[in-house]
């Protein structure tokens, strides 16, 4: 890949429908929750997207808990851009946002383990954050056979 031609940026509304078509292959075969195009669009501005040769790749999202506390989620790469360093890409753009606006511990709920550990994320239990029970995961078809591995990250001031 050509560096130069690689980045990382703001989602815009138009980048609603690659983000669609990247993370519906992954829904369709259980690795992400589905998100519709209407729940993109509304969230479109907590989205990242890594764009290479003017193609939008992968993105992600973050998610506002508390004053301190995050999420990000919907994190994916096409296909034939993984293993090239680009989730590593969105997830550190993520963060350097997330520590701007003062948020400290960042978390992921995950089927990536060991994608995460790479970037520095440690296994923790699901109860320890409530707040996404309540938020999403009372909504979730798997809630009582959930599979996702929950990791938090502390984010340390720059
Ligand atoms: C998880 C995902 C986003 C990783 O993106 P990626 O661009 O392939 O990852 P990167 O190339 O940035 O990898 C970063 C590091 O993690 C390692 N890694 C990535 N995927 C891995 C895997 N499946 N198994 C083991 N190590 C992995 C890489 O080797 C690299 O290690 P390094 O720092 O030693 O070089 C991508 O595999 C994906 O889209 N998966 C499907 C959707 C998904 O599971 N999303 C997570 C939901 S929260």
């Amino acid at each position: 890949m050509r560096q130069s031609e690689l980045y990382v940026r703001y989602a815009r509304l138009a980048d609603a429908a690659a983000i669609s078509a990247i993370t519906a292959e992954y829904a369709r075969q259980g690795i992400m929750l589905e998100r519709s195009d209407e729940n993109i669009v509304e969230n479109i501005r907590n989205f990242f997207v890594a764009e290479y040769c003017g193609e939008v790749i992968g993105c992600c999202a973050i998610a506002f808990y508390t004053l301190k506390l995050a999420e990000i989620r919907s994190l994916a790469v096409f296909n034939r851009y993984k293993m090239k360093g680009i989730g590593r890409l969105l997830v550190e753009k993520a963060e350097s946002v997330l520590r701007e606006e003062g948020v400290s511990e960042v978390f992921v709920l995950t089927l990536s383990s060991t994608f995460f550990r790479r970037l520095g994320y440690n296994d923790i239990q699901k109860e320890y954050f409530p707040q996404k029970i309540w938020r999403d995961c009372t909504h979730c078809p798997k809630l009582m056979a959930c599979d996702e591995i929950a990791m938090v990250k502390t984010l340390s001031s720059i």
